[in-house]
Order: structure tokens, then C-alpha cells, then sequence
């Protein structure tokens, strides 16, 4: 061969293996998330100002560019057009004299109820928490070049403290029927219901939940949203809060109420010590929706950690992930109305061919994939689901217990686990469905799961970190007969994040 020749094909395989494997990993980059939002360095914890204009969502998170521990708070901004690829944008929201900027929301302002208006663009509006020492007040910011820059409005704070603690995270949107904008606001034990005409001045309107659900920590972060059955046409209001600790499998979850909302406050449909919790991994938390998504979709993301561990996970340059952007749906499941959760449609953009599971055989992958598989509990299986492992012996698995009737992810062998005790290696979630066929969505990425059971009616979400990519997965169960029926994955490519 000649020395031109050689040179050709060593770039022609050097082509050929950057097209086909996953980038390669630098170890500071080690169990950076292929498909998932992570900060470009920094530290990253609640998602926030979710709000959909001019064809771009944008995230704004909370964020401490300078440590990969929770500091001095910022807003960290990005923008996605496809709920897949991202493009990072310059910190919107910078600490000031009046505190660090803590959760909160963004709407827009098309009516131009504020005033703040300047230019033909409609304002972006976002509200948020100043927090100075735990002394905590609603602030507002503005921008009128597409989010591109943010001013601080100049009589911050628009609600200021009425003498409590945990005062913050308001979610804003705009109420067609009362034609007010509404705030939720999380005061320590219940939610506040706030408000406005014009985003600038505030009307406290009603308080819920002192006496609902779980109290096992703080209250956070809540929504507030409606949702439609498709086939009954029967609209709930859902209030979503988060909650820390005192999450299902220990630390930070996420609950939820359903109910109606008349304008001024919430009243929830069930009984008082009832709880339902969206997702019952240890990694889902602090979730919200965004605003203004075209087609009445309710599109979700949640941060992807726990604070009982978040802190001192094993990544070096960046700390945490979000989920997957996901649909919430109202879903009937017995005698309650539920809230549905599935990974929105968007995702499936990055499947490649469509391939069948075949029981008891080993695939071999790169460590991302989409997989429905589909069991038929009338075998009574006591045991079934998925094995993932990796060339350093690791496993994770992800299955349904019929003992329990519920569902779990084990990580107990999936890698690094040594960094807190407060990192359990196995979370379980009861089954909500009845169904005698068990359906179980994976959506796999380098260092996390997230489990969709019976289309979405349960939902768990788990980081690992592996200390070699899962490359290969099977199907595995306990019982006389194969409880298999069906099952089909998809390998994933990397989603694109750019500057
Ligand atoms: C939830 C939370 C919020 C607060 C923010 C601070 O994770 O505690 O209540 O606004 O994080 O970073």
C-alpha cells in the first residue's frame, strides 16, 4: 500500500468508529449523559423559568458555575427547538444585594400586562426567590430580546416577606377563566395562591395542604396545571410539590393532588392522608412544567438526583442531569385519576432500527437504548425484567417482584456506590396498573434509568455510575413458565449540545 493510501484508510476508520461508538470518554467526563441536560461545568440542581416561545423552549436551572457543590445560586440558561438537542446560553440571572436567585418561573408577557415591554419582541417575565441568609422574597427579571439578556426589574422585590422561613419557588401562569395571572408559591407546609394583573403587584387569594399528603420534609417547587382525559374529556387540576426529605425511597420525591382550582385556591378530590407521588425513584425532583407548549401538551422535567447524595456524586467537572423531557397524561387506574408520565415523542428521533428481544438472549448495545418489553402475569412469574452489564462485572437490574406486587431498579452492583450512605441500592414503587400484562419502558442512558411501567402509570428514575459503559442487556425472570410475550429496543444516538 502506498504511504497516500495508508493515511487514507486509517481516516477512513478513524470516520468510521467516531460515526458508530459514543464519543470517547475523558475520565473527568466519565458518566456525562449522552441524551440527557447536564451544565457545561458547574454545579446544577432545580430546573426553572420553563416556558415555550417563538418555536425554543428554554431552561433556565439553578446553577453555581464556579464549584460542582451548591453555592451562590444563578439562573444557568439553554435552549432546545426539538426537546433533544440543546444549545447553551450565557447565565441569565446573576446573585445581587438582595440574595442568591433561587427556583422560580418564567411566562410570556404577550398582552404586555407589565408595562416592561420595549421593541416588538413579547416580554419574557420570570419570577423567582431571592434568598438572602434564608430571608426569602419573590423578585422579578425581564427580557425583551427573546431571553437572550435579562434586567432586573428596579423595585424588586414585588412580594416581600411576610415573617416566614421557606417562602419560595413560584410557578406563574396565566389564568384564562379568572383572567389573572396566578402564582404558586411553597411556604414551608402548604402552597400559597397569589394574584396579578399586570406580573408586578400580588394578591395573596388562598392557601392549601397543611393537612394533605406527605409532610416528611420542606415543601417545594409546586405546579399547577390542568389536565384532559382524551377518552372521557374529564379535566383535573394537578398540583405538583415537591418534597425534601421524605420521598418514598428516602430524601427528595415529587407528589401530587388532583383536584380543582377556581381562580383563588385548590381543592383536592382525595382524602387527606392520601399520597401519590409521580415518580418513586430516588432521582426525579424538583420538577416542573413548561408554559405555553403548543397543542396543550404538559411537558415535564425534573432534576435528575437526590439531596441526600447529590452533593458528592462521582462526576468531576459538572454535578447532575435532568430527565428526559416527558408527557404528563390523566390516566384512569381504578377508582383514582392519575398522572401519567412517558418520555415525550420527540425522544424517538433518536432511535435507530427497530430490533425484537428474544427471551433469554444476551444484546449487545452502547449504553443507550429505548426498550418496551411485555410480560404476561398470568404465568405468575415471581420475578421479571431486565439485566444491563458491563465489562467490569457491574449489573443493574430493573424488574417487577410479584410478592410485593411492585416494581424496582437495583443498582446495588451497577458501580460506584461508596460516596454516601444515604445512596440505596435498591428503589421499589407499587404497581399501579392491574393489568395481567406488565409492560416495562427502560430508557437508558450512561448513568441513569428511567423505568415507565404500564405506559407511564408508574414511574421510576436512577443514576448509577458504572465504572464501564452497560454494554450488553437480556431478559431475565424467576418462575416455572416464561412470563415473556413480546419485547423490541432501540439503540440511541447522542443528542447534540452545543455553544
Ligand atoms: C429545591 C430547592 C428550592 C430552592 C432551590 C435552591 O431543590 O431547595 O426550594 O429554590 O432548591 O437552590
Amino acid at each position: 500500500m502506498t504511504r497516500r493510501l495508508m493515511i487514507w484508510c486509517g481516516f477512513l476508520l478513524l470516520l468510521h468508529l467516531a460515526c458508530n461508538s459514543p464519543a470517547p470518554v475523558t475520565t473527568a467526563e466519565a458518566h456525562r449523559p449522552r441524551f440527557h441536560f447536564t451544565p457545561p461545568s458547574g454545579w446544577m440542581n432545580d430546573p426553572n423559568g420553563l416556558v415555550y416561545q417563538n418555536g425554543e423552549y428554554h431552561l433556565f436551572y439553578q446553577h453555581y458555575p464556579d464549584s460542582t457543590v451548591w453555592g451562590p445560586m444563578h439562573w444557568g440558561h439553554a435552549v432546545t427547538r426539538d426537546l433533544i438537542n440543546w444549545q447553551h446560553l450565557p447565565i441569565a440571572l446573576y446573585p445581587d444585594s438582595l440574595g442568591y436567585i433561587f427556583s422560580g418561573s418564567a411566562v410570556a408577557d404577550t398582552a404586555n400586562t407589565s408595562g416592561l415591554k420595549q421593541g416588538s419582541a413579547t416580554p419574557l417575565v420570570a419570577l423567582f426567590t431571592y434568598d438572602k441568609q434564608g430571608f426569602e422574597t419573590q423578585g422579578l427579571a425581564y427580557s425583551t430580546d427573546n431571553g437572550r439578556t435579562w434586567q432586573k426589574y428596579d423595585k424588586n422585590p414585588v412580594i416581600g416577606n411576610p415573617g416566614e422561613k421557606d417562602f419560595r419557588d413560584p410557578k406563574v401562569f396565566y389564568h384564562q377563566a379568572s383572567g389573572h395571572w396566578i402564582m404558586c408559591l411553597a411556604v414551608k407546609d402548604h402552597i400559597e395562591f397569589y394574584r396579578s394583573q399586570n406580573l408586578l403587584q400580588w394578591q395573596k387569594t388562598g392557601s392549601f395542604g397543611k393537612t394533605y399528603g406527605s409532610h416528611g420534609g420542606v415543601w417545594e417547587c409546586p405546579d399547577l396545571f390542568p389536565l384532559t382525559n382524551p377518552e372521557t374529556g374529564v379535566t383535573k387540576w394537578i398540583l405538583l410539590v415537591s418534597i425534601n426529605p421524605g420521598g418514598p425511597n428516602g430524601g427528595s420525591s415529587t407528589q401530587y393532588f388532583t383536584g380543582s382550582f377556581n381562580g383563588t385556591t385548590f381543592t383536592c378530590e382525595e382524602d387527606t392522608a392520601q399520597v401519590r407521588w409521580l415518580d418513586y425513584g430516588p432521582d426525579n425532583y424538583a420538577g416542573v412544567t413548561w408554559n405555553n407548549v403548543p397543542g396543550n401538551r404538559r411537558i415535564f422535567l425534573g432534576w435528575m438526583s437526590n439531596w441526600n447524595y447529590g452533593q458528592v456524586v462521582p462526576t468531576a467537572t459538572w454535578r447532575s442531569a435532568m430527565t428526559v423531557p416527558r408527557e404528563l397524561t390523566l390516566q384512569q387506574a381504578g377508582n383514582n385519576w392519575t398522572v401519567a408520565s412517558l418520555p415525550v415523542k420527540e425522544l424517538e428521533a433518536l432511535r435507530q432500527n427497530e430490533q425484537p428481544i428474544a427471551a433469554g438472549e444476551e444484546m449487545s448495545f452502547n449504553g443507550l437504548a429505548d426498550m418496551e418489553i411485555t410480560f404476561d402475569l398470568t404465568t405468575n412469574p415471581e420475578e421479571a425484567g431486565m439485566v444491563f452489564t458491563n465489562n467490569s462485572n457491574e449489573q443493574l437490574r430493573i424488574g417487577y417482584e410479584r410478592e410485593h406486587n411492585r416494581l424496582y431498579i437495583d443498582r446495588s452492583r451497577a458501580g460506584k456506590a461508596g460516596f454516601s450512605d444515604r445512596f440505596i441500592p435498591v428503589s421499589y414503587a407499587p404497581r399501579i396498573s392491574d393489568s395481567t400484562r406488565l409492560t416495562l419502558r427502560i430508557v437508558l442512558d450512561v448513568a441513569s434509568a428511567e423505568l415507565f411501567a404500564d405506559n407511564g402509570l408508574t414511574c421510576m428514575t436512577s443514576v448509577f455510575f458504572p465504572s464501564a459503559t452497560f454494554n450488553r442487556f437480556k431478559m431475565y425472570y424467576r418462575g416455572k413458565t416464561s412470563p415473556f410475550i413480546e419485547g423490541k429496543w432501540y439503540a440511541l444516538k447522542e443528542a447534540r449540545f452545543s455553544k
